[in-house]
């Protein structure tokens, strides 16, 4: 499938998802989002692919969402911008694939908000996140406020959003906003080369795993040990519980068929 401001490229079990527009620093406006979408439906539906990498061309991951497009709008428009990105990005959080942000760049805004709906996110040395929406008179549109205090906490998420701050690679690891800083021009092996563990485990495991935290995570603890008791039970009905387990008694390798 041709897109005009995205690629998609494989490598083995790995897709890698490119934000194509460098000429707006990847800026997210309404053509783009809906071609996300799509983009995201067909990896979905791809069999061969197991995990996905979501990195931008140049020299940023994503300035944030169309400040020329949604100077205009009114408050209908505005709306349905903030559903269709916020659709999209709670679809990417709840793919049953694990998502890697391999943020190379300026992550502003939207384009923050679009690494925090990814799974794990690795920031190269010229990462740079921020909230600045409040410096454009608007609040976050993407979810950002729910998801930036779930995952850094209340007290810097808000000095985040409220300041509109940017902070550099180094910064956001030691706030838990990336998971690793890797040098500039190791990023994208890196992350090709997590996204291959990954992808050799088995992956319906790593699926319910998913599930388990997500669903869990915005529930009580009873609930969330219930779901992860019932999708611990459901591995034990799959052929990958049997060959990983007699893989490692035998002392082998396991050869996952994801069934
Ligand atoms: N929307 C539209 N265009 C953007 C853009 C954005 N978010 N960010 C950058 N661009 C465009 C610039 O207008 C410029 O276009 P021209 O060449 O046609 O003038 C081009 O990209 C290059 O940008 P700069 O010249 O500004 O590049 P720089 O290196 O000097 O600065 C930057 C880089 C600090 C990231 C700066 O571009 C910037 O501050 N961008 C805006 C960041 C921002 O405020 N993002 C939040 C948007 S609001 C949002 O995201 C809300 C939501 O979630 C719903």
């Amino acid at each position: 499938m041709d897109f005009k401001n995205l690629t998609i490229t494989k490598e083995e079990n790995v897709a890698i998802l490119t934000i194509n527009r460098p000429k707006a620093l990847n800026a997210l406006n309404t053509e783009l989002l809906n071609e996300l979408d799509k983009a995201i439906d067909v990896l979905k539906a791809d069999d061969e692919v197991f995990v996905i990498i979501i990195t931008g061309e140049g020299k940023a991951f994503v300035a944030g969402a169309d400040i020329a497009e949604m100077r205009d709008m009114t408050p209908e428009e505005a709306r349905k911008f903030a559903i269709l990105g916020s659709r999209i990005f709670r679809k990417i959080e709840l793919m049953d694939k694990v998502v890697i942000a391999a943020v190379n760049g300026f992550a502003l805004g939207g384009g923050s908000e679009l690494a925090l709906c990814c799974d794990i996110i690795l920031g190269g040395e010229k990462a740079k996140f921020g909230q600045p929406e409040v410096g454009l008179g608007i609040c976050l549109g993407f979810a950002g406020t729910q998801r930036l205090p779930r995952l850094v906490g209340i007290k810097k998420a808000k000095e985040l959003i409220f300041t509109g701050d940017i902070i550099d690679a180094e910064e956001a690891g030691k706030i838990g906003l990336v998971n690793h800083v890797i040098p500039q021009d190791e990023l994208m092996a890196k992350s090709i080369e997590m996204a291959k563990r990954i992808a050799s485990k088995g992956q319906i495991a790593v699926r319910y795993a998913k599930v388990a935290i997500n669903r869990g995570i915005d529930t009580d603890m009873d609930t969330g040990n219930a779901i992860e008791t019932d999708l611990f039970a459901l591995c034990f009905a799959n052929e990958d519980q049997k060959e990983g387990m007699t893989a490692f008694l035998e002392k082998r390798r396991a050869e996952f068929k994801n069934k």
